[in-house]
């Protein structure tokens, strides 16, 4: 294995020696993270890939940044986690919820380890390693000289559920620390780059980043953003107005606006590629493949399996009949929860990091825009389907309101390519089924009622 062992003034060796002093504590608090990815399967070992000293041990506080591959089985290589683990002689009680454990022997040998992030003075010395632009062990702070970043803003950790850890200083910069680290290029930090690049609004610019080396490629760990103050997501707002039974077009009309301003600047920005017969092809044949897999996983869509397979072969018709398509970067995971609308009604796009679940290389592909646009529509439906009593009146005035938004800066109305658009609805509804009925049985009706619908022939856009 490839790993490379860095440590700020030590050696290796004694990177991996606070490794194995961590290890039986790590076993147990990793898998209750909501961020660790590899739940159900015991934790088997752990590789060292990173460890930098970012407060001296000796002090009353110690702070640790590891990259730690974690093993679980022999089947698989391990997934990298970012760690920052803080070490006291004992934590006070407002820091119980952080609490990893208390260290029997090695390095740490009767101190008490804790996630960091939950503790102001550590949170400080990231902002400031980024403020800075330090240089620790092998990990790389850097900014945008442009940004200001002072020094005097109060850390706190955001508890709500997310698959990173973010901690906002002052209300002024959110950073956002990601938890799995998979190598190469992340479009979390890529794409808001190229948006601040084209001067795109609907992006808050990234202020300053971290990166270290894994596996031979410069990798994002962390990203500091401006904070939105005062912002209401939109998967919030839409759940808040239809309890009031309040329209909520003007709202789905502006994010129609805000996504064809993010598209536009993204089409500027990055390569664009025409797709044709053999890539719609092979476009169609993942969409076929996964709608076979859902129906075995799930016997609920068996009924609906033949008329869900000519969404898509309608889609291979019209690239056979020679249409053509422009594929560029898109968000890649759009949806009411990655919006946020400022007091003001000004809206922002967050969270480019794609659908996890996927290799970086798929990720960063480029793809028609109505990928994200068909995202948009299955959010709408969600939220008329979660809401006490369904209202999908309400979604069918948003995904007008949203197409027509998007028209009026794009120029190019969704609704006019109803084949893709469908084609994408179709399939983001089938792993939506797949998801619930693993994961949150009493939504699998949400995506079921999509499914029956789309198959209703009279069912049009
Ligand atoms: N620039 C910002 N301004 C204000 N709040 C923000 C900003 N960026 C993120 N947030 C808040 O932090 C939350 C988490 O951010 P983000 O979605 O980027 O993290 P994540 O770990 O990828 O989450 P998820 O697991 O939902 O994908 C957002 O839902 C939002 O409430
Ligand atoms: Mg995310």
């Amino acid at each position: 294995m490839s790993e490379v062992v860095v440590r700020s003034g030590g050696s290796a060796d004694s990177g991996i020696g606070l490794l194995a002093c961590l290890d039986p504590l790590l076993r147990e608090w990793l898998p209750r993270q909501r961020w660790f990815a590899g739940k159900g399967r015991p934790v088997t070992g752990f590789t060292l890939v990173g460890a930098a000293e970012l407060l001296p041990v000796e002090g009353r506080l110690g702070l640790h940044h590891l990259l730690v591959r974690v093993h679980q089985g022999p089947s698989r290589p391990g997934d990298c986690y970012q760690l920052l683990i803080g070490s006291r002689a004992a934590l006070p009680p407002r820091l119980a919820p952080a609490l990893i454990g208390h260290v029997e022997q090695g390095a740490l040998a009767g101190r008490t380890v804790y996630d960091a992030l939950y503790d102001a003075r550590p949170a400080d010395v990231l902002l400031e390693a980024l403020r800075s632009e330090a240089r620790v062990g092998g990990l790389c702070f850097e900014r945008d000289p442009g940004q200001e970043i002072r020094s005097d803003l109060v850390p706190r950790l955001v508890t709500s559920e997310q698959s990173n850890s973010s901690l906002v200083y002052g209300d002024t910069f959110i950073l956002k620390l990601l938890r799995r680290i998979v190598p190469g290029v992340n479009p979390d930090l890529e794409l808001p780059l190229a948006l601040a690049r084209e001067h795109c609004p609907r992006v808050p610019p990234p202020t300053a980043w971290l990166r270290a080396e894994l596996d031979g490629e410069a990798s994002v760990l962390a990203v500091l953003q401006p904070f939105v103050r005062g912002a209401t997501d939109g998967w919030e707002l839409a759940l808040r107005e239809l309890a009031k039974s309040e329209d909520f077009c003007g709202e789905a009309r502006a994010l129609g606006r805000a996504t064809a301003e993010v598209h536009q600047a993204l089409a500027r920005a990055l390569p664009t590629v025409t797709l044709g017969h053999l890539q719609m092809e092979a476009l169609v044949d993942g969409m076929l493949e996964r709608l076979e897999s859902a129906a075995r996983a799930v016997p609920l869509l068996l009924p609906y399996v033949p008329a869900l397979r000519s969404a898509f072969t309608a889609l291979s018709d019209l690239a056979e009949e020679g249409r053509t398509w422009t594929a560029q970067r898109i968000h890649g995971d759009l949806h009411l929860g990655q919006c946020l609308r400022a007091p003001g009604g000004e809206w922002s796009v967050i969270d480019f990091e794609g659908e996890p679940s996927k290799s970086l290389a798929e990720r960063r592909l480029p793809q028609p825009p109505l990928r994200d646009i068909a995202g948009m529509l299955r959010s709408f439906d969600y939220a008329a389907h979660s809401a006490g009593a369904p209202a999908p009146e309400w979604a069918a005035a948003c995904r007008a309101a949203y197409c027509t938004g998007y028209a009026q800066v794009s120029g190019v109305d969704p609704r006019t390519d109803p084949v893709l658009l469908r084609a994408y609805e179709t399939d983001k509804a089938i792993y939506e089924v797949v998801y619930e009925a693993r994961h949150r049985p009493d939504w699998l009706a949400v995506p079921m009622k999509a499914i029956a619908r789309y198959t209703t022939p009279a069912d049009r856009f």
